[in-house]
């Protein structure tokens, strides 16, 4: 009888449970000190910005047929950045003109990054909340969501991303970049990248959270979006430089665009 109360109490967070995982936020909370520091442990989500930032840019622009050129391309844009962080993407996406909402659940990330953008004299809204919550109140507001190195940490991955394409218009675009759930992706981006040399701090990633990108368009795709592009990145630890490449068994980048009807 305890086995089969025990199983229902699972069903029942598994279906009405929030999208933040507790544990992922802790581990977070430890770098709050440290998000913007270029040379220590998030080194590789800030030069991850050299590819992310063109992907996000040029892949809204084409969309919505406009051009890139002048300093500020993403003038008028509403763009929601989803577990932001401390803002290593919202801010350079603000810089180019976009009107960014950076959203975590982590309340210390996002009041760091509240005072940054004061410090910074940035325009930047910051908001602490679940996607979940956020999208009650905020349905079809945004031109573009992007959820940036955070789908590894999240176990509902549908009930996540259903409330990332609820906040998008008709028409706008979804970009994620994330892990494959593949070996090689296992052994480099845990064992080797954690255990081996220390590159991330042990209990960053679990293997049972990375996705592959079919099972990414999928739910996209029943979410009532059309997958566009799916790019492979390659991270040279040594250099600490990203590069896009065909190969998309470790790091992925995926563009999808909701439909209109
Ligand atoms: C690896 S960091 C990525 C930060 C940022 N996207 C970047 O790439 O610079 C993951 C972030 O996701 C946040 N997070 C994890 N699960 C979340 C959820 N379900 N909703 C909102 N934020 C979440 C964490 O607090 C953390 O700040």
């Amino acid at each position: 009888m305890w086995r089969h109360l025990l199983k229902s109490t699972r069903n029942l967070s598994s279906t009405t449970g929030s999208t933040v995982d507790t544990s992922e936020l802790r581990h977070f909370k430890q770098f709050a000190n440290e998000w913007w520091n270029e040379c220590g442990d998030l080194r590789a989500l800030h030069s991850l910005n050299k590819l992310r930032i063109p992907l996000v840019r040029d892949g809204i622009l084409s969309v919505l047929q406009k051009s890139t050129q002048g300093t500020t391309p993403l003038k008028d844009i509403s763009i929601l950045d989803v577990g932001c962080g401390g803002g290593i993407l919202t801010e350079p996406l603000a810089r180019i003109g976009g009107h960014v909402t950076g959203l975590d659940a982590n309340c210390d990330l996002i009041e760091k990054a509240k005072l940054r953008t004061k410090e910074k004299n940035l325009k930047v809204d910051y908001l602490c909340s679940s996607i979940e919550k956020y999208a009650c109140d905020n349905k079809e507001k945004h031109d573009a969501v992007v959820a940036s190195e955070i789908l590894e940490h999240v176990t509902q991955k549908k009930e996540f991303l259903e409330a990332c394409v609820q906040c998008l218009k008709p028409g706008g675009s979804v970009f994620i970049t994330t892990i494959n759930k593949t070996p090689v992706a296992n052994v480099l981006g845990i064992f080797v990248a954690e255990n081996l040399l220390g590159l991330l701090p042990k209990g960053t990633h679990q293997y049972e959270k990375f996705i592959k990108p079919h099972n990414l368009e999928k739910i996209l795709e029943d979410l009532n979006c059309k997958t566009v592009l799916v790019q492979g990145m390659f991270y040279n630890f040594v250099g600490n430089e990203w590069h896009w490449c065909s190969n998309d068994s470790i790091n992925y980048a995926l563009h999808a665009v909701k439909l209109k009807n």
